[in-house]
């Protein structure tokens, strides 16, 4: 989609326009998108209703985040706080404890975050989901982004995983690690990819997968936009067929995307009305090929605090 224009209009799949009363039925069946802000959604939805939770709010960073204005480009959102950190802090706080509140008792959440704030996001999450729920601080490693003659290359972003009980559901993954040489090894099986020797290990908590470019199709230019590989290795690790992913901070809807082509139900919010305009598009350009016989019905409230 890197051509992706604003203006395109390209639908295989049906959108229903609803009211807020039927939000909450949406959601227990559905695929929903809700534009507005997140809490006044999360506070209409059954509770223990959610498998998992992919959280991308704003960083912290004290920019507001454009795509570039003027260049018909889709999206921006703000990431400025006058209170500074306490104030971001205090913002987040009420929607991480409606998000324990949502999630399954076997269900997992996934902050993304980086420098920035995390380490003291990190203390109101353990605080909210307790210490001993924490499972992994996945540091995902990308090369693109500037350097600095004052400090090391800032090359990597940070996700808080924590479940809301010790009672989860998590599937193995595996992941390729190559060897220096295929000698010395009895147990295990090698293989050649082209590449050189590699087995398969257990996926580990450092994801090395490149950050989006100008010329990817998966681009819809929105800022801070995430690449759906990284996604598909939460939802595959933390869901399940059939179960309901939340992204309430969706932004340009990655994760309906790869919720969708995993079979998964899911729950997209953001409170901007451009970020829902883009969402929609992209995912009638995405699935239009292969949905046409058999449509599936998303579902989408505009509320008030829809900006
Ligand atoms: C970092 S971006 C998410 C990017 C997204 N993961 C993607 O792949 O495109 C954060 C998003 O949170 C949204 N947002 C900020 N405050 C919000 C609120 N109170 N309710 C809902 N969405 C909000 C912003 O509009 C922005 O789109």
């Amino acid at each position: 989609m890197g051509d992706f224009e604003p203006g395109d209009k390209d639908s295989g799949i049906v959108f229903r326009q609803i009211e807020t009363s039927q939000i909450r039925e949406s959601a227990d069946t559905g695929r929903l998108i809700f534009c507005g802000d997140n809490m006044e959604l999360m506070k209409t939805l059954s509770p223990e209703s959610i498998d998992l939770i992919y959280a991308d709010p704003p960083f912290f960073s004290n920019r507001n985040h454009s795509a570039g204005a003027g260049n018909g480009e889709p999206g921006s959102f703000g990431d400025k706080w006058n209170g500074g950190l306490s104030e971001y802090l205090e913002w987040l706080e009420p929607r991480f404890v409606e998000m324990k509140r949502l999630l399954r008792m076997t269900g997992s959440i996934y902050v993304h975050l980086d420098w920035h704030a995390s380490h003291y996001v990190k203390i109101l999450l353990d605080r909210i989901f307790g210490y001993g729920n924490f499972r992994n601080e996945i540091i995902w490693y990308y090369k693109t982004g500037g350097t600095s003659s004052r400090h090391f290359g800032r090359k990597h972003d940070t996700i808080l995983f924590y479940t809301k009980t010790g009672n989860y559901f998590f599937r193995k993954t595996k992941e390729i690690s190559y060897l220096m040489h295929r000698y010395g090894f009895s147990n295990i099986e090698i293989m050649n990819d082209g590449k050189g020797y590699y087995t398969l290990v257990g996926m580990r908590d450092v994801w090395d997968i490149p950050a989006l470019r100008g010329n990817q199709p998966e681009r819809v230019n929105y800022p801070a936009q995430k690449p759906e590989a990284l996604l598909r290795r939460i939802i595959d690790a933390s869901s399940r067929e059939g179960e309901t992913v939340a992204d309430f901070f969706a932004g340009s809807g990655t994760a309906a995307v790869v919720a969708e082509e995993l079979k998964r139900r899911w729950i997209l919010c953001d409170v901007s009305r451009t970020a829902i305009d883009l969402i929609q598009r992209r995912l009638s350009r995405r699935f239009a090929s292969f949905r046409r016989d058999s449509l599936p019905q998303i579902d989408v409230c505009h509320s008030d605090s829809c900006e």
